[in-house]
């Protein structure tokens, strides 16, 4: 029996490099060693926006369309959205009983957002999303989430949660751990880190044309003003594109032609796409192919989604039968 793995994203829109190489290329690694189970954390989306959401269900499809197009495959993972399984809100529920507020007023992620004074009024769900994640989790029994180093809190109220059940109405839950993967620096076109806010991001669904306009223009070491000054790659962001996608003999080429000014700019950009528009050309086109044809997507949503509610409804009765409610 191969371990359980399940992790989930908000679908908040499309998805750039910086969420392919920290977390998306990363589960479709999984597919094959592990059991995984990957949803669209929809109902997380209301948490904080519930006004501006957008449009939920295109955004979904958009995910999807990008989730697909890297390599998750529906035959060889579950793939699935919240909303769709409801019996995450029961669980949400009964967890809320046993978890002191105070649990959930001390993890960082809201108490940064409470400090900073983002939020005027923070509703009761924004408290509760890390309760919810533990419901996410905990109704499929994962063994493993894997996640990036600012959900590991999370996880860790995760297993808070279920040994808090467990000793209240009988053991149920085991204890999941947070995969925490090594992820590479991502930088934006700007050379801060790759977010959609910063408007520095490249999209798995850019076309080749627009990764290059984005690559051309984009931030190097400052000492290189002229052409004839020599550069340090340790400092340049489109060197940190160059350890991701270029071969290991094209990039000391251009470490080399760097120090010495023995190459410009704009030939180190060139040698970059050389080696990263191939390898983002067949996410693409399959991504593509999948947005041509919404109504599978959502075939596959919808799917997947039932499969996942019979394991969920698995554990549900499971835990009905220790909470012990109705006659
Ligand atoms: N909080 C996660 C994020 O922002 C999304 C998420 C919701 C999640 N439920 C989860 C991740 C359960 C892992 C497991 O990225
Ligand atoms: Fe950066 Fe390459 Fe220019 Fe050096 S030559 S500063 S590594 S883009």
């Amino acid at each position: 029996m191969k371990d359980r793995v399940l992790s989930g994203m908000r679908p908040t829109g499309n998805l750039h490099l910086g969420n392919y190489l920290g977390a998306l290329a990363n589960w479709v690694r999984m597919q094959d060693a592990y059991e995984c189970f990957y949803f669209s954390a929809d109902w997380h989306v209301l948490t904080d926006h519930a006004e501006d959401r957008g449009d939920v269900p295109a955004q979904t499809i958009e995910m999807f369309a990008d989730w697909l197009g890297a390599g998750l495959d529906p035959q060889r993972c579950t793939l699935f959205a919240q909303s769709l399984v409801p019996e995450h809100a029961e669980l949400h529920l009964l967890f809320s009983m046993v978890t002191p507020v105070g649990w959930l007023e001390r993890v960082p992620t809201y108490k940064e957002r409470i400090e900073q004074q983002e939020i005027a009024s923070p509703s009761y769900g924004l408290l509760g999303y890390p309760l919810l994640q533990s419901a996410d989790i905990l109704i499929y029994k994962a063994r493993w989430v894997p996640v990036g180093i600012d959900q590991v809190p999370h996880v860790e109220l995760t297993r808070e949660v279920a040994r808090r059940f467990n000793n209240t109405f009988g053991q149920v839950f085991p204890e999941p751990d947070a995969k925490l993967t090594e992820i590479p620096k991502v930088p934006g076109t700007d050379g801060r880190k790759m977010s959609k806010s910063y408007g520095n991001a490249i999209y798995l669904s850019d076309t080749a044309g627009d990764v290059v306009k984005k690559v051309k223009p984009m931030m190097t070491d400052p000492a290189r003003k002229r052409r004839a000054d020599p550069g340090n790659p340790d400092v340049c962001p489109v060197f940190d594109l160059h350890k991701i996608f270029t071969t290991d003999g094209d990039r000391e080429a251009c470490a080399t032609g760097c120090r010495t000014a023995g190459i410009g700019c704009l030939d180190c950009k060139d040698v970059l796409l050389k080696h990263m528009l191939p390898a983002l050309a067949p996410i693409r086109e399959r991504r593509q192919a999948f947005v041509e044809k919404p109504d599978r997507i959502v075939d596959i949503i919808h799917d997947g989604s039932r499969r996942a509610r019979v394991e969920a409804q698995r554990t549900m009765d499971e835990v009905r039968s220790k909470v012990r409610l109705a006659p």
